[in-house]
């Protein structure tokens, strides 16, 4: 409302953030998760809001305490994040931080799953859940006209990410490296390379809340120019 009130260059542009892990089921007490803590997105929803953007910042459970200033919607799983999503649109703008679970359990239990005295762990089942990103790129009308998502990857990041972009039909990528060397995952920097369709650009490394300040800026720009 402060930044609304300070007339920023996203006022009155509303912006979809997803940020943090998903947790998929096994039973009631039991889940699969990731170890994103949420960093970069709760500093992207920040620095948008900080722009005067009205962001719905749709958030798995991260480690991290989401921004002020942001419409938070907490969800767990893939599927409830892709609803909220869908419920939160339409918008100018969508920025796909989190890190989706690839997987859901397919044959996740309504109950506690019991030892059952045999020694014999019990298998599970995996199924591959909706790309949201792509979902939402894909969209015919109301679609965002600008729609950014991120790869996280541990090797020839530049290309995964140019190929991430032309299958899913994103605006832009945001790359990062994520090796467990780098300290990135879990860590307060971010070293990214900024994939459009004007070309690549790679950022020196920079702390998450100077990454996001950079993006926002960035999307800024470019809603102004009519995307
Ligand atoms: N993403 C999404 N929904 C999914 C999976 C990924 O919205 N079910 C989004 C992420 O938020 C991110 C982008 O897609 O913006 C890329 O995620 P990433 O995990 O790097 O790519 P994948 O397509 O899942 O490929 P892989 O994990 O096999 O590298
Ligand atoms: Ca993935």
């Amino acid at each position: 409302i402060e930044a609304a009130l300070s007339g920023g260059p996203l006022t009155g542009r509303r912006i979809v953030v997803t940020s943090g892990p998903t947790h998929e089921p096994i039973d009631p007490v039991r889940y699969i998760a990731n170890r994103s803590s949420g960093a970069q997105g709760t500093a992207i929803a920040r620095a948008l809001a900080g722009l005067g953007a009205e962001v719905v910042f749709v958030t798995g459970p991260a480690r991290v305490p989401p921004p002020a200033g942001v419409q938070v919607v907490r969800v767990e799983t893939a599927r409830e994040m892709l609803e909220a999503v869908q419920a939160a649109l339409p918008a100018e703008a969508a920025v796909f931080a989190a890190a989706v679970a690839d997987w859901r359990v397919a044959n996740a239990a309504g109950q506690k799953v019991k030892k059952d005295g045999s020694g014999k762990a019990p298998a599970l089942e995996f199924a591959e859940n909706t790309d949201i990103l792509a979902t939402v790129a894909q969209m015919g009308e109301g679609r965002p006209v600008l729609v950014i998502g991120f790869a996280a990857e541990t090797h020839d990041v530049e290309a995964h990410a140019r190929a991430k972009r032309a299958r899913k039909a994103c605006d832009w990528i945001v790359a990062n490296d994520v090796s467990p060397g780098t300290g990135i995952m879990g860590g307060a920097e971010n070293e990214v390379t900024l994939i459009t369709g004007d070309g690549t650009e790679t950022w020196p490394r920079l702390t998450k809340d100077e990454v996001a300040a950079r993006l926002a800026a960035r999307i800024a720009r470019k809603l102004e120019a009519g995307a």
